[in-house]
């Protein structure tokens, strides 16, 4: 019997995982740069927060998530992302009244949703987001942004586009939903069932409906920025000016609606304008979410934030044939011509290493031929060989693998002699 991984996931082999790893440190120097500290929360959660949290119309509450019944019969879910859980941490650990406000948090890690896999969409997939909890002043939202779009021109992308919307505060939004209520209401049994349930629910998401799309009404529905009241628009506008100031460019969309129920004001999405780039073309999507601390039970405490996926991410690079720096060389390669060799090389090899250098041998006592093509496949820049001649006297062999150049170093003098190298 043998087995392959599930649906949706993937291994993340040595060759790729360089990448990963590369990313995940740009990541962490940006955020340092912006003074957002890491958080790590559980993977799960009790499923309730996520319906609270998250929001029980959308589709993710609704038919993704991977809930269980732990032995003790509670409800759990693994986090189909990470803004519920940081919300939640934020009030549970009364960070409300920390000194420094806002509080700024980062995080990485799997999420999961059982979505229908395909490029760019999969079951278990890794978001980098920050939250910015504690200030309702649109500088922040601009900052937000910018750490997003820094990220992406750090890494070298070039055909990314910012799509910006206002979803507008409380009072904008029920005119609103009363007017698409109206506008929808007449023929909603043309629509499929899930906007049927949505009408009165939440009928902005009919707007993201992915089956009813091309459905006229949607076309003619009531726009919100036509609905947004005096205070949102000067918010907004606050935002654009913001933005504009940091030379950031981006496109206004009065139909981007954020698929999670917790949005106000501000709501975004970072797109790939690269040719070839695959059908799901979002990269980073995020938002305002002024009320979610209330809904977890704690006081008061407006929230910003996005998330963005390292799969999506990676894929952009390729599509834009971005090859990151990642290095993946050797200092030495150390190579034993006989039994009493080898002893020894495997005494400096270790020794080596406890002086933080970057060294390898051979552990099947090949001939040295084949132990030479290995340093070179490890892309090694000397390799030292060590035979009973050179042992006797002391030496041992270095050969600079670029020029060919070969020295004799004695055996005392090799560890401190590839440290200046
Ligand atoms: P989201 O739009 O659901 O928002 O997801 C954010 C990002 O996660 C997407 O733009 C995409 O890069 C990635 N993503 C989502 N689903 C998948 C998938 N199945 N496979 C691969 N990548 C995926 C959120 O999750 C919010 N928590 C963002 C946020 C933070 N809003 C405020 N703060």
């Amino acid at each position: 019997m043998s087995f392959n991984i599930p649906r949706g996931t993937q291994d993340i082999l040595p060759g790729t995982v360089e990448k990963w790893q590369y990313i995940e440190q740009v990541t962490k120097d940006l955020c340092e740069q912006y003074q957002y500290k890491e958080i790590r929360t559980p993977m799960f959660e009790h499923t309730e927060l996520f319906e609270r949290g998250v929001g029980d119309t959308t589709d993710v509450v609704q038919k993704e998530m991977y809930s269980f019944q732990d032995r003790g019969k509670r409800s759990l879910t693994l986090r189909p992302e990470g803004t519920a859980g940081v919300v939640r941490s934020f009030v549970q650990h009364k960070m409300f009244g920390n000194a420094n406000q806002p509080v700024k948090l980062f995080y990485q890690g799997p999420m999961f949703r059982y979505e229908r896999p395909q490029a760019g969409r999969y079951r278990q997939f890794v978001q980098f987001g920050i939250e910015a909890i504690g200030s309702d002043d649109p500088s922040i939202d601009a900052e937000v942004i910018s750490l997003a779009m820094e990220l992406y021109k750090r890494l070298g992308l070039k055909e990314i586009k910012l799509v910006l919307n206002s979803l507008g505060d409380t009072a904008s939004r029920v005119a609103h939903k009363e007017a698409l209520i109206a506008h929808f209401e007449p023929r909603i049994d043309e629509f499929c069932s899930d906007c049927q349930t949505r009408l009165t629910k939440n009928p902005l998401r009919i707007l993201d409906c992915k089956k009813d799309r091309d459905h006229e009404l949607i076309s003619t529905a009531p726009s919100l920025k036509d609905y947004l009241n005096e205070e949102s628009s000067t918010y907004f506008n606050k935002l654009q000016h913001y933005l504009t100031v940091m030379g950031i460019d981006f496109e206004l969309d009065p139909n981007l609606v954020r698929g999670l129920d917790y949005y106000n004001h501000t709501a975004f999405e970072i797109m790939s304008s690269a040719e070839g780039f695959g059908a799901i073309t979002t990269l980073c999507g995020g938002g305002r979410y002024n009320g979610l601390t209330e809904e977890l039970g704690g006081p008061n405490a407006p929230g910003i934030g996005f998330a963005l996926s390292i799969e999506r991410l990676l894929a952009a690079l390729e599509a834009e044939n971005i090859e990151l720096p990642v290095e993946d060389s050797l200092v030495c390669y150390m190579v034993a011509m006989g039994d009493e060799a080898k002893d020894k090389i495997v005494e400096l090899t270790f020794k080596a290493r406890q002086q933080g250098l970057k060294v390898e041998m051979d552990f099947q006592n090949r001939k040295m031929k084949a132990q030479l093509k290995s340093a070179d496949r490890l892309k090694a820049k000397y390799v030292a060989i060590l035979g009973d001649n050179e042992l006797a006297d002391g030496n041992i062999m270095v050969k600079e693998m670029e020029s060919g150049s070969q020295e004799m170093v004695s055996l005392d003098q090799f560890i401190e002699h590839l440290k200046q190298s």
